[in-house]
């Protein structure tokens, strides 16, 4: 299998506290990955620093879309890239997507427009086109807008495309915010704490879901979660972590059997 993401050493400090430290992992291609850890760490620092939204102060992010699509960016003659100190836009445009612990949408869009936001980076249409609003932009714009319905549906969402996302039950926001990842073309989706505020069936749901988005997007999934129901259930493979560092790695099955990590939890939950 070929890996998607390589993280290598990655190491970052916040004043005196050393949130992460020289820590690897490997997501491989269409793997649903997990990162697992006690609260505080270091796992949305670890996303963080993937999509650089921070700088670590040391090590890599190798990324992996394919050739194709790196030439497209205008990286020729390679498959891989490291992510340090690439800006967040482009970040998305090679295909590395990701939701966040809290619901990030724009409640006075419609859904469909707040899925739209994840599509921008296919506007081709030049902006003088979209001013006078030329045939080339329109149709740009249908397609896009097919797109988006295309998205909501594949949540069973699409009834809702026109209402305004803000007034809707946290089960549908979040599921607006994978709809929205699906538009980029996503080689790896990164969810952070997917099922967090979301009731024993609608976690059910979410985990056929992201199998799903696997399977028909053809794309890895890496995946912070405190719900061990559904990370043992929906991962491939498992990483834990704690206070920044590497702990174990393995199947979900190595991953409750191993001593460190239970030691890691103990005390603060008993479930794992
Ligand atoms: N921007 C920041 N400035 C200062 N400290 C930070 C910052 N971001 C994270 N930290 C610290 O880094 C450590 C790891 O935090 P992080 O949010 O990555 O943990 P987590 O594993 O995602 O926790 P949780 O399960 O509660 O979401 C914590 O001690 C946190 O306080
Ligand atoms: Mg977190």
């Amino acid at each position: 299998m070929t890996d998607v993401l390589q993280v290598e050493h990655l190491s970052i400090s916040f004043g005196g506290l050393k949130a992460l430290d020289d820590l690897s992992f490997t997501v491989g291609d269409s793997e649903i990955f997990g990162l697992i850890g006690p609260n505080g760490a270091g796992k949305t620092t670890v996303f963080n620093c993937i999509t650089q939204f921070y700088r670590p102060d040391a090590g890599a992010v190798w990324f992996a879309p394919g050739a194709d699509r790196l030439a497209r960016a205008g990286h020729h003659g390679t498959d891989k890239v490291d992510l340090v100190g690439v800006p967040v836009h482009r970040v998305i445009k090679h295909g590395l997507v990701r939701t966040f612990q809290n619901v990030e949408i724009i409640p006075e869009l419609s859904l469909i427009d707040n899925v739209l936001i994840g599509g921008h980076i296919d506007f081709k249409a030049s902006m003088l086109a979209q001013m006078f609003r030329l045939p080339s932009s329109r149709r740009e714009e249908a397609a896009l807008r097919e797109k988006a319905r295309g998205a909501l549906a594949f949540l069973s969402i699409d009834h809702l495309a026109d209402e305004p996302a803000g007034g809707q039950p946290y089960g549908v926001r979040k599921r607006l915010e994978m709809a929205r990842t699906l538009m980029a073309e996503p080689r790896l989706i990164i969810l952070d704490e997917p099922a967090a505020g979301l009731n024993e069936s609608e976690t059910e749901g979410l985990a056929e879901t992201i199998r799903r988005v696997r399977d028909e997007y053809g794309c890895s999934i890496l995946l912070v979660e405190h719900d061990m129901g559904l990370v043992m259930n929906v991962c491939d493979r498992i990483c834990a972590i704690s206070f920044g560092k590497f702990l174990a790695e393995g199947t979900p099955t190595q991953i409750q059997r191993d001593p460190k990590v239970h030691e890691a939890y103990l005390g603060e939950r008993d479930d794992v």
